[in-house]
């Protein structure tokens, strides 16, 4: 049987990606989880419902542009099969509007090696979002006798799962940052709680941040599961609303990494890279003031790129700050345009998940 599954960081040769799509995508209503992350002034307080055909057909001619300039080079590339997302759904201990969507399939699925990983998800509105890959999935474990199909254990998001008025909405900034840089997030700690978006893959060593989306459970749960890795906690005190850590953290190759500057990491977080060679460089100012319309993300999505291998780099194609940064790193970079995707759950990493990296399981920090 050939191997299908097998991926240790986020730098090595792609040969095979999923690829989200936009298809019925919803803005699902407020939620405990949620609450805390919208920003007050944002254009998506209060709105809920499907989003426009027209805005879901820019989304999708952009991911299958995207897919279609990976497959051009050879990359495999596989699209999930959406679900109804403007259902209510409902467990036995809440209900809730709709669901939310599958473009970005990197806050769901976790592939390490040859396992691929279901998170736990921390928002009631993406408790079904699995469904939609379980078809590839399935595949992938018919046809490749050493991959591992897995699931985090599903968690209840009941009232005790998250804070009771953990922010008002006239909370200024300055509080923000300074609940966050007491670790004090939306999530208690009873249950575990992750999105795979919040885990970067540097071969024996995973990064996760702890934030509104993963909390300390959920980080000890992935320590106990990945029993052959060493997986660290690290926190961006900077990032009012720390929700995943690929537009704030972005290894490029070995040995080098983009760090948001608003979003510095702590000195005394930074040890680990410093004693294994590694540069942490500030990256480059976004192009734009803005996100656009009706997107969860910051204007940091600048950040949010597809290495494809360790010399070539797909950036949102108005990036030109950070294109021209990557370019004088030495790194062959894909323009890619992308931001009619952007409010349907982030750019070019985001949208993707890995299936296929050439390469093996490195040490890349031997100095703990
Ligand atoms: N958390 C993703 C962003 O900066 O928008």
């Amino acid at each position: 049987m050939k191997t299908v599954v097998n991926s240790w960081n986020e730098w090595d040769p792609l040969k095979h990606v999923i690829v989200g799509v936009a298809d019925g995508c919803c803005i699902p209503p407020s939620e405990p989880a949620s609450e805390a992350k919208i920003p007050a002034d944002s254009d998506m307080l209060g709105m809920h419902g499907p989003r426009t055909q027209d805005s879901v057909d820019k989304a999708n001619a952009q991911l299958d542009a995207f897919a279609e300039i990976m497959r051009k080079r050879g990359i495999v590339v596989d699209r999930p099969t959406p679900i109804d997302f403007s259902k209510p759904i409902a467990t036995p201990d809440w209900e809730n509007g709709s669901s939310f969507g599958c473009m970005p399939p990197r806050d769901v699925i976790l592939t390490v090696g040859s396992e691929m990983l279901e998170a736990t998800m921390s928002y009631r509105s993406r408790w079904f979002e699995y469904l939609c890959y379980r078809p590839l999935l399935s595949r992938y474990y018919d046809e490749d006798s050493n991959m591992r199909m897995e699931s985090a254990p599903k968690p209840r998001l009941n009232d005790a799962s998250f804070k009771s008025g953990y922010l008002s909405e006239n909370i200024t900034i300055q509080a923000r940052l300074a609940m966050v840089a007491d670790k004090n997030f939306v999530t208690t700690e009873v249950e575990p709680l992750f999105d795979a978006a919040d885990v970067l893959r540097f071969g024996r060593d995973l990064f996760v941040q702890h934030g509104f989306t993963t909390n300390l459970k959920g980080i000890d749960w992935l320590r106990r599961h990945y029993r052959d890795h060493r997986v660290h906690a690290l926190n961006f005190p900077g990032d009012p609303y720390p929700i995943h850590i690929d537009a704030t953290f972005t290894p490029l190759r070995p040995g080098l990494i983009l760090n948001n500057p608003e979003r510095a990491l702590p000195n005394d977080q930074q040890g680990i890279f410093k004693k294994n060679g590694w540069e942490i460089v500030e990256a480059a100012r976004p192009a734009h003031n803005q996100p656009p319309p009706l997107c969860y993300s910051s204007v940091w999505l600048s950040m949010n790129v597809l290495v494809l291998d360790p010399k070539t780099v797909c950036v949102e194609a108005s990036e030109v700050h950070t294109i021209d940064q990557i370019d004088k790193l030495g790194m062959e970079v894909i323009p890619v345009p992308f931001r009619d995707a952007y409010p349907f759950g982030g750019a070019l990493h985001c949208a993707t998940t890995d299936v296929y990296r050439e390469g093996r399981c490195e040490d890349y920090f031997p100095h703990q």
